[in-house]
């Protein structure tokens, strides 16, 4: 019997998996450097905190900016997808979440396929999502949260937080569009053991899967956590792109297969 693949196996049974010292420092303070321009230039997908002027996210990097463009095939962030997944991906969605220090806001519970189906037409939870962390993720910048295990639920009870038709905005704010009934919560996270918020150093990726629960809390901290986070979907998943109600940086129309470079 062949032995199966150690993160494969790992991240089918947690529902995500880490990769530590991925990216060097220098690499990282380039990535930053790339944002800060890129935030400079202006462009469509930013989003920022509730009545306020600092930004929270930016959206559709790749679209617009080609060394985003290029980040997606590095091999380090696309091949855990294509072999865990079984074949081509392509990037359903790109995005910078910023968290700024002290002013970067709370994600509440949710799950990301519900948004990608309802919102984007996405048919089945056949995505990866790798996050590169810009920044050390501690317990006090917001870490990412999740409940281990809960991607085997398939789609949870969301309770809808906006008017259906609400703009692109409702599925990235602090209120979320489709955020995990309370009950549900209960019901799938028996007790505290059960919530993981990976702690890692900048230069960390971390891979999720699209069932799995997960929420952050807001910053505490004087340091900021950004966070990049690309979403491969497999080729042979694309939604049908009359069935996309969000704007193109939101869901990539364009289901070219990544060609990964080493
Ligand atoms: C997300 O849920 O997509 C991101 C949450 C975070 O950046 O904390
Ligand atoms: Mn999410």
């Amino acid at each position: 019997m062949i032995n199966p693949n150690p993160d494969t196996q790992s991240y089918n049974e947690v529902g995500l998996l880490v990769h530590n010292d991925v990216f060097s420092l220098s690499e990282i303070e380039h990535i930053k450097q790339m944002i800060d321009s890129y935030v400079q230039e202006g462009h469509n997908g930013i989003i920022f905190e509730r009545d306020s002027e600092v930004i929270r996210g930016a959206h559709g990097c790749h679209l617009y900016d080609p060394f985003f463009t290029d980040l997606v095939t590095d091999h380090r962030l696309a091949t855990f997808p294509v072999n865990a997944l079984g074949g081509d991906v392509y990037v359903h969605q790109f995005k910078i979440n910023f968290k700024f220090a002290l002013d970067g806001a709370r994600w509440p519970w949710h799950q990301d396929f519900v948004y990608w189906q309802r919102e984007d037409g996405m048919p089945a939870p056949r995505a990866i999502s790798a996050a590169i962390f810009l920044d050390d993720v501690t317990e006090f910048n917001g870490p990412l949260t999740f409940i281990r295990g809960s991607h085997v639920n398939a789609e949870l009870n969301q309770t809808l937080q906006h008017d259906e038709d609400a703009c692109w905005r409702s599925t990235v704010g602090e209120i979320l569009k489709y955020e995990l009934d309370r009950d549900v919560l209960k019901e799938i996270c028996e007790d505290h053991d059960m919530l993981f918020a990976p702690k890692a150093k900048a230069g960390s990726v971390l891979f999720f899967h699209p069932l799995i629960a997960h929420s952050s809390a807001s910053s505490i901290s004087f340091g900021d956590r950004k966070m990049v986070i690309i979403t491969y979907n497999r080729t042979n998943n694309t939604p049908n792109p009359k069935n996309m109600k969000r704007p193109e940086f939101m869901g990539n129309k364009n289901f070219t297969a990544v060609k990964i470079k080493s």
